[in-house]
This record gives C-alpha cells, structure tokens and sequence, in this order.
C-alpha cells in the first residue's frame, strides 16, 4: 500500500491539512493509501491543529481537529513512498538530514509539483496571514490533494469522486 507523507514546519497548518483533505477523499474513494503528516520543527508537538486552520476547512465540510502535531523521523525516509513538503526551507531541511542523496530524491517534492512540475512552487507559511491567507492556503493544497487522488485512482482503475 502506497503511503504518503506530507511535511511543513509546525504541522499545524498546511501539513495537517492535505493529510485530512486526502483522508476525506480516500474515505469517500475508498482508496488504499495510508497518509500522515509531520513537523520540520518542534514547536508544537502534541497539539491539534490551529484553530484557524480548523475553522477554514470546515467550511469546505473537511474535519481535522483529531490530528495530532509530530516531528517528522528520520525513519520516515524509509516509512514513506513520498514524502511533500510546502516550500523551500522544509525541502533543503529534508535534504540535510536525509541518510542518502538517492532516498531523497527518489521520495521529497514540493507538493505543488503534482500540479505544476518542476517549478518548485511554494505553499506559502500562513501563520501570521489573514483569513485570506488561509483560504488561498487551502484552495492550493485541495488542489495538489485532488490531483494525487485523481492520479491514483486511475492507476487503480477506479472512479474518481
Ligand atoms: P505550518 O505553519 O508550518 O503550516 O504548520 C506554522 C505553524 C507554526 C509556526 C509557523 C508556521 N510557528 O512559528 O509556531
């Protein structure tokens, strides 16, 4: 079974996110992928995620105030079939402590790549942003999310929803 984990620096924003919009739609595509996600930095493991981040995808019917923060392992290179991070500095971390070259090109991309490859567009950090900031936050990672799911699904040769 394909797993995926998605990565940013406090895992209570973005990361959280695309793990419930991809628990959302792989519950309703009944799907075999198993998804998590984790923190660049240590700052709030334990917590759920931020309220803000919360509030905005409720509006778009996608619950995910039962995830828990983590940091990210370095035995998640071998746990994880891919592995996206949000922007730069998440990726260049990654590469840091990855235990080979070979592992971390093979699994780390930039989330946004699945929509646009190649270009490296970043998923910008919210945190200090506005209600704005968190919206347009989640109509790109809904993005990238439904697209990973449109993919899968047709590799599985099942219906996409
Ligand atoms: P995230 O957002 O990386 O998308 O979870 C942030 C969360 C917390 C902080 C920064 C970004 N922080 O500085 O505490």
């Amino acid at each position: 079974m394909q797993k995926l984990l998605f990565v940013c620096l406090g895992n209570i924003c973005r990361s959280p996110l695309a793990e419930g919009i991809m628990l959302h739609y792989i519950k309703k595509n009944k799907l075999p992928l198993i998804v998590d996600s984790a923190a660049i930095a240590p700052y709030h493991i334990g917590e759920n995620p931020d309220i803000r981040t919360i509030k905005n995808a409720l509006k778009h019917n996608i619950k995910i105030e039962h995830l828990i923060a983590r940091q990210f392992q370095i035995d998640d290179f071998e746990k994880f079939d891919k592995i996206y991070v949000m922007d730069f500095s998440h990726y260049e971390h990654l590469r840091k402590i990855a235990p080979n070259a070979q592992l971390f090109e093979q699994k780390v991309d930039y989330l946004m790549n699945v929509v646009y490859p190649n270009q490296n567009i970043e998923v910008p950090d919210p945190y200090y942003g506005t209600e704005q900031d968190f919206e347009k936050v989640f109509q790109m990672i809904h993005t990238a999310c439904t697209k990973i799911i449109e993919i899968y699904s047709y590799e599985k040769n099942m219906p996409f929803k």
